[in-house]
C-alpha cells in the first residue's frame, strides 16, 4: 500500500469517460483533442490515446508534452508566444492556433509551413466565474470583431472557440452555438476546422449524447468543416481520488481533522474558486470539518459527515480529484507531495510517480 498522500487514478473510472468521448467522435464526427491544461499526467495517455484524436496545449511545454507522450494529432494554442518559443512550437504541432490577429501577424513568416487558426471570442460564455470567464469585460481571449478578422482570412483555415465553462446544460450549449453561428456565420463557412474548445460536461450522468451529437454534425455539416472538442475536465471527471490520512483531530467549537495533504498545494482550484472538495457518501452523525496541513488558515477541504468517530491514522479519500490539480500542484510550505498511483483495470495498484525532497529542493535554487 503506497503511502499518503497520492492521486488515485483509477482506470475503470476513465474508461467511462473515454467510452463516451469515444461514442461522440464516431456519432459526431467530431475530434476530441485532450486539454493538457487541465490533465497532463502522461502514464495513463497510452490508455487514453486510444480513444481520443490528440492533445491541445497551452505553452511549449504543453505542446512538446503532447507530441512526446500522447502523440496522434498535436495542436498548439497559447495566450501570447515569445519569439524566442515559436519555432519549437510550430516543430511540434500539426496546427498553431494564435490568440489574436497581431500575433497571427508576428509569426505570419515563421509558421507559414504550417496549418494556422485563430481563436475567436463570441462574447457569451456559461462561466459563472468571473476569473474563468472568457467573455469578461476586456477579456484579451480571442478576437471578436468580424470586420478585422476578414481581413486575415487568407492566412487561416480555422478557428478555435472556448467560451464553455463547466457547462452540463446541453440547451444552453445548443443556444450559445447559436450565438455564434449569428455572430461568426459569415466567417465559419469560409474555414476547413473549427475546434468548440472545451468546458462542456458531455461525460456526466445523463448528458444527452446523441442530442450533443446531432448538433455537432448538423454545425459540421452546415458550414463544411471539421468540428473539434476539447475536453479537459469531461476526459477526466470521477476518475480520481486524492487518498490522505489523518494526521490529528481537535475540537474547537467543531470537530477538525487534520490530514496530511493540503487543499492549497494539492487541489488548489477548490481555493480559488472557494468551492469545497467532495468526499463520499458524506453520510452519518460525526460531522467533522476536514482540514489541510499548510500554514494558511483557510486550508479546508470542507465540512463533511461520517458514519464513525474520525481517528488519527484513518484513511480519506477526496473525491474527483484529476482535473486542475497535478498539473497545478506546488511545494508550498514544503507539504509532502503526492504520489501518483495508477488502479489497473484488474485492481491492481501501481505507484508511477513518487516525489522526494530531492525534488522539494530542486524546484528551488
Ligand atoms: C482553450 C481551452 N480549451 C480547452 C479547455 C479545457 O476546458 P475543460 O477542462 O473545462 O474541459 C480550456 C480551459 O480553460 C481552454 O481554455
Amino acid at each position: 500500500m503506497p503511502h499518503t498522500p497520492y492521486y488515485l487514478i483509477d482506470k475503470s473510472k476513465l474508461l467511462r469517460n473515454m467510452e463516451k468521448i469515444a461514442y461522440v467522435r464516431e456519432h459526431s464526427g467530431a475530434k476530441a483533442l485532450l486539454a493538457l491544461k487541465c490533465f497532463a499526467t502522461w502514464s495513463v495517455f497510452d490508455f487514453m490515446s486510444d480513444y481520443m484524436d490528440g492533445t491541445t496545449s497551452s505553452s511549449l511545454h504543453e505542446v512538446k508534452l503532447g507530441r512526446k507522450k500522447f502523440g496522434k494529432e498535436t495542436h498548439a494554442y497559447s495566450v501570447a508566444y515569445a519569439d524566442s518559443e515559436i519555432d519549437e512550437v510550430i516543430e511540434n504541432a500539426d496546427k498553431i492556433i494564435f490568440n489574436s490577429i497581431s500575433q497571427l501577424n508576428r509569426f505570419a513568416d515563421a509558421a507559414s509551413g504550417i496549418v494556422r487558426g485563430l481563436r475567436l471570442n463570441p462574447q457569451v460564455s456559461s462561466s459563472s466565474f468571473d476569473l474563468a470567464d472568457p467573455a469578461r469585460p476586456f477579456s484579451r481571449l480571442g478576437e471578436w470583431d468580424v470586420t478585422k478578422v476578414e481581413a486575415v482570412m487568407d492566412r487561416i483555415s480555422g478557428f478555435m472557440i472556448h467560451n464553455n465553462c463547466e457547462n452540463a446544460d446541453f440547451d444552453l450549449f445548443d443556444n450559445m452555438l447559436g450565438d455564434i453561428e449569428t455572430k461568426f456565420g459569415s466567417l465559419l463557412s469560409r474555414v476547413e476546422w473549427v475546434s468548440l474548445g472545451g468546458g462542456i460536461h458531455f461525460t456526466g450522468d445523463n448528458y444527452p449524447l446523441d442530442k450533443f451529437c446531432a448538433r455537432l454534425r448538423a454545425f459540421s455539416e452546415k458550414y463544411g468543416v471539421q468540428v473539434y472538442l476539447e475536453p479537459g475536465e469531461a476526459s477526466i471527471t470521477k476518475s480520481t481520488t486524492l487518498e490522505v490520512t489523518v494526521l490529528d483531530t481537535l475540537f474547537n467549537g467543531k470537530n477538525l481533522a487534520i490530514v496530511d495533504s493540503s487543499i492549497e498545494a494539492h487541489m488548489l482550484d477548490l481555493l480559488i474558486y472557494r468551492e469545497t472538495a467532495k468526499i463520499e457518501p458524506n453520510k452519518g452523525d460525526h460531522a467533522y470539518m476536514i482540514c489541510g496541513k499548510s500554514c494558511l488558515a483557510g486550508d479546508v477541504f470542507g465540512e463533511f459527515n461520517f458514519a464513525n468517530e474520525i481517528r488519527v491514522g484513518d484513511r480519506i479519500s477526496i473525491q474527483d480529484a484529476a482535473g486542475y490539480t497535478m498539473v497545478k500542484k506546488n511545494w508550498f510550505n514544503g507539504v509532502g507531495m503526492p504520489s501518483i498511483v495508477i488502479k489497473e483495470l484488474d485492481g491492481s495498484e501501481r505507484v508511477v510517480r513518487e516525489f522526494t525532497f530531492d525534488d522539494y529542493v530542486s524546484s528551488l535554487s
